[in-house]
């Protein structure tokens, strides 16, 4: 199906402003050729941002979340990659997909379906090239769902989400419904300041960032089954 004119716009904005780039430690083997994850990334967030805001003609909007491979959804990602019985014939929804990684992760361990969701329209636009890149498919949900029922998957998977109070404390609420529901979830974070730790964490790898972004090369992820 032809993308709307509104997603092909933002998709050649993405195509434009980034460069496709494999993720280090993110190796995918559903196509029988082992070979690195690869997403649509900018190299530096200031240039990116600025050219967000001049493309949407808007100020103070978020920083371009889905330029790059955030170091918790890089953990999640790599946890599924590793261990794709996690997801292998789920229903999955990959909550806050940035880039769509952990989407992109889940469809290539073999999940059933994938779904990715994020309140960044210019997420939609990523997924799509980045799924397309990947040779996966997840399909796309917009909006805030943390207002709204929990979905019916089997998984939840959600990267790098705790770096603002209120969104930490809304999503762990939330999350915490899916797992009354018997859901199974998933949170990878790189040490945030409102991160569920004093929780023994499921894996933890050390994730190359960039200083640009991250102010560190590298740093400690880890990954929760709540
Ligand atoms: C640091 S990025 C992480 C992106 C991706 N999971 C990764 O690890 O690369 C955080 C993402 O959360 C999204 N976000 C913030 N609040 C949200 C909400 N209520 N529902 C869905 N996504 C949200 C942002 O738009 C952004 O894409």
């Amino acid at each position: 199906m032809r993308p709307s004119p509104d997603l092909q716009r933002m998709q050649d904005f993405v195509r434009a402003n980034t460069r496709l780039i494999g993720v280090p430690g993110l190796f995918l083997a559903h196509t029988g050729v082992p070979r690195a994850l690869r997403l649509w990334l900018a190299d530096e967030i200031t240039p990116i941002w600025t050219a967000t805001e001049a493309g949407l003609e808007s100020t103070g909007i978020d920083p371009p979340f889905w330029a790059f491979p955030w170091a918790g959804g890089q953990a999640v990602a790599r946890l599924l990659l590793e261990r794709p019985q996690i997801v292998r014939g789920q229903r999955v929804l990959d909550i806050a997909t940035g880039s769509g990684m952990i989407a992109i992760a889940a469809a290539s361990a073999g999940a059933a379906h994938v779904l990715a969701n994020d309140i960044d329209p210019l997420c939609e636009a990523a997924l799509a090239l980045n799924t397309q890149a990947n040779e996966v498919t997840a399909g796309w949900l917009g909006g805030n769902l943390l207002d709204q029922a929990v979905p019916d998957v089997d998984v939840i998977l959600a990267g790098d989400i705790f770096y603002q109070k209120q969104m930490a404390d809304q999503f762990l609420a939330w999350l915490g419904k899916a797992v009354e529901q018997s859901i199974s979830v998933y949170v990878g974070d790189p040490g945030r300041a409102y991160a569920p730790v004093g929780r023994a964490p499921l894996a933890e790898y050390d994730i190359d960032t960039t200083f640009d972004l991250e102010g560190v090369t590298q740093r400690l992820a880890r990954v929760w089954k709540l």
